[in-house]
């Protein structure tokens, strides 16, 4: 964990102190609360707790207000607090604790975060990727937005696990084994009478993965009789079949070596690959506690849960725990896999974030019920963090001209070439960049575009993909902070270059003092998106600083001022900058290059 002697926020201490003045006066301390003034020009902070404060207490605003203010006048890093209209205090901070805050933020471990009040064991389940079936540009969403929240949270002190809980057991595990067998019946995995060891070496590739799923699973659309051998597949593999089991161990070792490359192109990171036939040993077990619990019932053969409740407004339809066949599926391997969590993970987690597109809703509201009705976990602890779809320009969910889905591994390579022309267009490079140094930048920018281009969307909302606006690096776009970032970077170097080193902050200037708030707002930018769960605060932080530090630039000379004390001070603020700013971009899971 970060420093012990961290310096609290601007915004934090002035709530503090106001606070301390309401309570003072025998009033509630949340009138306290002090926030960024809507009017730069009359004030850096304001608060307008007086106004409910005297409602509640049957007293004057003004009068409340003005004892608030009188208070805060006391307090050293207060320049001026002032009443305004019915009982606004307009609140002035010194340019000396500003400058003390910058130099902090300067060398700050967390760049002016501040911890969460609230730590917890959490396990962050995205990606959720299909083995055989390709990842499709709704999975780049919940891998973008499900990374994010894992290295903000862990950032913020709560301890976490992100699993990427890979789709292996359902239908096309069976499309995968019938297609194989259909054109290799003589492999070992076929002969039932096979005693082992299967061998270690894979009977397939990834594109032979990529070949057999779509060709059964066109083929079971067509024809009921070629579905039900799939079905009946998966069935004998769940039973365990041991030539079936080998094989599903291929087809996974093989996907997950595809993936690694997908989700690294795009900085996504897990800390298990566990899937769905991870917890097939528990399920005879769960089913077994659900019967004795009384919670279950049969159902034509199969054996249902039933969770809706009276206060229901909609269909809540019960939950398929085993079917007809015997087979499980989506619902069951969830609930045996938060049975697993909650048994074997050290810690026990406190929390369970599912980011899985919102269209899945329905599902996670079944499966939590259930979860909660077995004992498995307590309410509130499980949250399904849904998202919106990418759309292309019809509005409909995204598709390519030939109207499949999209792939992730080609949106990839379609962000990395469209990055490319960007950069040849824009004619940033330096001339002495090596043809290394130059697939790097492009891949930087690839990689950028598209992880800021989803993250900045409210998560909820549905967002139209189009990869020409963000591979720009003008708006509010990954490339522009990118540019942002190293335009800093080069101020710096360059001045160090010249033997201009940074020192002492002295604000004394609109434009330093519009710089330094908008540092100040990162603690509460961070706590605000880790509580939401919305990373689109962190991008809208991270942009405002980037335009605050492009107005202080254009505003005042930094490098090239002639003053030395006063040079420095810029260099430094400009180093604060910086700092925070990759801060934020390494939250979102950008890199930035050293030049471009
Ligand atoms: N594999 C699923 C899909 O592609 C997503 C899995 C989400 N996670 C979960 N625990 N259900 O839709």
């Amino acid at each position: 964990m970060p420093g012990s002697n961290i310096m609290a926020s601007l915004i934090n201490e002035l709530s503090a102190a106001a606070s301390a003045a309401f309570e003072a006066m025998g009033l509630e301390a949340k009138w306290g609360a002090v926030r960024r003034s809507d009017k730069p020009e009359f004030a850096n902070f304001q608060c307008n707790g007086a106004m409910g404060a005297a409602k509640s207490a049957g007293r004057n605003p003004r009068e409340i207000a003005g004892e608030i203010a009188a208070a805060l006048k006391e307090h050293s890093m207060i320049l001026s607090a002032e009443v305004a209209g019915p009982g606004f205090i307009n609140i002035r901070v010194s340019d000396e604790a500003m400058s003390q805050r910058a130099e902090f933020i300067r060398t700050d471990d967390m760049a002016g975060a501040e911890p969460a009040p609230d730590p917890k064991v959490t396990v962050i389940d995205f990606g959720g990727p299909n083995v055989a079936k390709p990842m499709h540009v709704g999975h780049l969403r919940s891998a973008v937005i499900g990374d994010t929240l894992v290295r903000l949270l862990r950032f913020l002190g709560d301890k976490v696990t992100g699993d990427t809980h890979l789709g292996d057991w359902g239908l096309q595990m069976g499309h995968l084994v019938t297609e194989l067998y259909d054109e290799q019946p003589d492999l070992i995995y076929f002969d039932e009478s096979f005693e082992g060891p299967y061998p270690e070496e894979p009977p397939v590739t990834i594109d032979d993965l990529a070949r057999l799923y779509p060709a059964a699973s066109a083929k079971a659309k067509a024809d009921a009789a070629r579905n039900e051998r799939s079905q009946k597949a998966v069935a004998e593999l769940q039973a365990g079949r041991a030539g079936y089991r080998a094989l599903l161990r291929h087809f996974i070792n093989v996907s997950v070596e595809a993936l690694k490359i997908d989700y690294e192109f795009l900085n996504v990171h897990f800390d298990l690959w566990k899937g769905e036939s991870d917890v097939d040993h528990l399920i005879p077990g769960l089913v077994e506690k659900f019967k004795t619990a009384g919670l279950s019932e049969e159902d034509d053969g199969a054996v249902i849960v039933r969770i809706e409740r009276d206060s229901d407004k909609k269909d809540m339809p019960p939950i398929m725990l085993v079917n007809s066949r015997g087979g499980t599926g989506y619902h069951t391997t969830d609930l045996a896999t938060i049975e697993d969590r909650m048994e074997n993970m050290e810690p026990t987690p406190e929390l369970m974030l599912y980011v899985v597109d919102q269209r899945q809703a329905l599902h996670f509201e079944q499966v939590f019920r259930a979860a909660e009705m077995l004992g498995l976990i307590d309410e509130g602890h499980m949250e399904h963090i849904g998202f919106g779809t990418v759309n292309g320009d019809d509005g409909k969910p995204f598709k390519t001209r030939e109207g499949g889905v999209l792939r992730l591994a080609d949106l990839n390579t379609m962000a990395f070439e469209e990055a490319q022309r960007k950069i040849v267009e824009a004619g940033k490079l330096p001339e002495d960049m090596s043809e290394q140094e130059r697939h790097e930048v492009a891949a930087a920018v690839a990689l950028a575009a598209l992880r800021f281009s989803d993250l900045h969307n409210t998560r909820t909302s549905n967002y139209v993909f189009d990869l020409d606006r963000f591979t720009s690096f003008e708006g509010k776009t990954g490339p522009y902070l990118l540019y942002a970032a190293v335009r800093i970077k080069s101020v710096l170097r360059k001045a160090a270059e010249a033997g201009f080193k940074p020192g002492d902050i002295k604000i004394g200037h609109d434009a330093e003092r519009a710089l330094v708030l908008q540092l100040d707002a990162f603690a509460a930018a961070l706590l605000q998106a880790r509580e939401k769960r919305m990373p689109h605060v962190l991008c809208e932080h991270v942009y405002n600083l980037a335009q605050g530090f492009s107005a202080f630039y254009a505003a005042l000379p930094i490098a090239s001022e002639e003053d030395a004390d006063l040079r420095a001070s810029r260099l430094a603020l400009s180093a604060a900058v910086l700092n925070q700013l990759e801060t934020g971009l390494d939250l979102l899971g950008i890199r930035i290059p050293e030049r471009m």
